[in-house]
């Protein structure tokens, strides 16, 4: 038989993967890395970390406005990113990207500029209470400052959206619903498509915050129909300071600036302006040139691995490390929905998260302890904070024993 490499249903070489990321070759302390706080962000491999050395070494110039060379090189290669992500979210235009610091400017873009034109007094504003405190404190601002009013989907004790009574809320006045698709501290996948069905019935639009799907499950903005999507690219492989709002053509153009500035004008006197076409009309001044560009890096190499490979990679690491945690006496699982991607966030009896963290950092293995950003969900299970063990396509087997065994000895310490 023979084997067809990056076949959709083959296992990934893990070996050859790590080998591609070169912190990951790193030790802390006596221990070598065993890097669990992908949530926070994501280590990059060698083939974006060229692409920015390249840019900056060969390549580097403003993009839209120069007629020399390297201007137009760098304008294509921005281009092309674009093209690269449209590509990657599956949208029909490329004219629906548009390049932003990452997936909390994406949100406030959205919040500041579509609340501004349809959110008045008396209107709602619908989220969940899984929600990472980007796609809270947004909402927040403009329903104060239009007389709005914020409310809030609970989720049941397995950590699940109640769609019921996210049905129930939908009414003459909501203006949009803006919720995860992968919730930071629970890992629940949330029904994205159904979501967007119950708001579009009632020609609500539809806010994505995909800042913990896109780098561990395939996503397609068309099919989830959903009016934005939100992402950040360092938590996808890519530079920090980058990330993208998706926004359905129609939406993006009835809505006004974001900022003002250089490149989002058509025309300006003193008198007045008329704004740029989307999606410059909201990318007011210099861009991250090079954050975009090693974005569609990142991109380009998580395609080529195959992002159906990486969903099942980690959909076995979750499976292995649910049952191993839970073998530990006193440490329980926040978090238990029948779809979760990629996080393993817990509790431990008598034990603060926090040290939890310290004692596991002396083994070299990095989680995060705290409320995630997500202080009303934490409020919602009743903890001050968890402990967080979070995968990507780089984590192995070894490495969940590695955490289990440091989590058997912070048992021991404390009894
Ligand atoms: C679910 C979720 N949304 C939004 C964000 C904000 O991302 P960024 O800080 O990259 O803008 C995060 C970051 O942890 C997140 O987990």
């Amino acid at each position: 038989m023979t084997v067809v490499a990056h076949a959709p249903n083959a296992t990934l070489d893990i070996d050859r993967i790590r080998a591609d990321f070169p912190v990951l070759a790193r030790h802390v302390g006596e221990s070598p890395l065993v890097y669990l706080d992908n949530a926070a962000t994501t280590q990059k491999p060698q083939a974006v970390i060229d692409r920015l050395v390249r840019y900056y070494s060969a390549e580097n110039a403003n993009i839209h406005r120069g007629v020399h060379t390297l201007s137009v090189e760098a304008t294509d290669a921005y281009d092309a990113a674009r093209e690269r992500v449209r590509r990657f979210l599956n949208a029909s235009d490329a004219r629906e990207i548009v390049f932003v610091r990452g997936a909390t400017e994406a949100i406030n873009l959205v919040a500041r500029s579509f609340g501004t034109a349809r959110i008045a007094a008396g209107d709602e504003v619908v989220i969940s209470e899984m929600e990472h405190h980007s796609n809270i404190v947004p909402w927040q601002l403009i329903c104060e400052e239009r007389g709005a009013r914020l409310r809030v989907v609970p989720i049941t004790d397995a950590g699940e959206l109640r769609l019921d009574t996210l049905a129930q809320m939908l009414g003459p006045r909501t203006r949009i619903v803006s919720v995860t698709h992968v919730s930071n501290a629970l890992g629940t996948v949330n029904p994205i498509a159904e979501i967007v069905r119950l708001a579009h019935a009632r020609d609500i639009p539809v806010l994505i915050d995909g800042a913990q799907a896109v780098a561990h499950m395939p996503v397609d903005v068309q099919a989830l129909g959903c009016d934005f999507y939100a992402f950040s690219g360092h938590k996808v492989f890519g530079p920090t300071g980058i990330g993208v709002l998706y926004g359905r053509l129609p939406q993006l153009e009835a809505m006004p600036p974001y900022q003002g500035g250089g490149d989002m004008i058509r025309s300006v006197t003193f008198e007045r302006t008329l704004y740029n076409d989307v999606p410059n009309r909201f990318e007011a001044g210099t861009p991250h040139i090079a954050g975009a560009i090693g974005l569609a890096a990142a991109i380009e190499y998580l395609a080529g691995v195959g992002i159906d490979r990486i969903a099942a990679h980690e959909q076995d690491l979750l499976a292995h490390g649910t049952e191993a945690l839970t073998a530990i006496p006193g440490v329980r699982l926040t978090g238990t929905a029948a779809h979760k991607a990629g996080i393993l966030s817990f509790v431990m009896e008598n034990v603060h998260p926090h040290d939890i963290g310290t004692i596991l950092d002396r083994y070299g293995v990095a989680i995060r302890a705290g409320h995630h950003c997500c202080q009303p969900l934490m409020a919602r299970l009743g903890v001050p904070a968890t402990a967080r063990a979070s995968l990507a396509l780089y984590n192995s087997h070894p490495e969940i024993e590695a955490l289990a065994g440091a989590l058997r000895a912070v048992r021991k310490l404390f009894g």
